[in-house]
């Protein structure tokens, strides 16, 4: 990896594990794809989010009163990467239903694999929240790194980045691009083949999403 460190991890879980061999299995329908991102998401929003900050208040249970730990921040905003993006983030607003959303549209040539924008709506105070970014696919890491740039043109410094499959290649263009933003992952595969697919992966997640082609 070139240019800068960057955290990156691979929560270990044999739910997660199981819910990976489904999703990448090719004859996994649209509808179960989509049940698998959002349930993957859910996982790896609950590990991304572990340490953030906390603080402590009173809680009077039926019993006493006893000093319990709170979050001492606002939750992140989500922010997904269209398309396939949307269905972490059904998963991620599980566990965080109150959290502001946003979007980013990004589509990738595929020729020349380098990622176009072509929306981008975020919640006001993202900022201030700090955002958890929701892609499936790191492949080259163009598109996820575009998406952080932007992000941080809008003055949002707090980014943390979940995706579902890894390539080493992408991990390496986000360690050199921007090394402040951690990455999660459900699985760091082997490698991206001429036409810029992760292997063994799981295909082109929005058109699996979607049924598209
Ligand atoms: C895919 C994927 C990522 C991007 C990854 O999206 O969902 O956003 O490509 O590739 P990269 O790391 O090389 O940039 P795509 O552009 O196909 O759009 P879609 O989600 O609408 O299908």
């Amino acid at each position: 990896m070139s240019g800068g460190v960057t955290s990156f991890t691979v929560p270990r879980h044999a739910l997660l594990d199981h819910r990976m061999a489904e999703l990448r299995d090719a004859t996994t329908p649209p509808a179960a794809f989509r049940r698998l991102l959002a349930e993957i998401g859910a996982i790896l929003t609950v590990a991304a989010t572990a340490d953030l900050p906390a603080t402590s208040r009173a809680v009077t249970t039926p019993l006493e009163t006893i000093q319990h730990p709170v979050l001492a921040v606002a939750e992140p905003a989500l922010v997904a990467i269209l398309r396939a993006g949307l269905g972490l983030l059904e998963g991620a607003q599980r566990i965080m239903p109150a959290a502001p959303i946003g979007h980013i549209g990004m589509a990738r040539n595929e020729h020349t694999l380098q990622p176009m924008e072509y929306m981008l709506r975020l919640p006001p105070d993202a900022a201030e929240r700090g955002v958890i970014l929701l892609d499936p696919m790191l492949a080259t890491g163009g598109s996820a790194a575009a998406a952080c740039t932007r992000l941080k043109q809008a003055g949002i410094t707090s980014i943390r980045l979940l995706v579902v499959v890894a390539a080493p290649e992408g991990v390496a263009t986000m360690a050199a691009a921007h090394p402040d933003v951690p990455v999660w992952a459900a699985a760091l595969d082997r490698g991206l083949n001429a036409q810029g697919f992760i292997m063994p992966g799981l295909g082109d997640a929005g058109d699996r999403c979607f049924g598209t082609e």
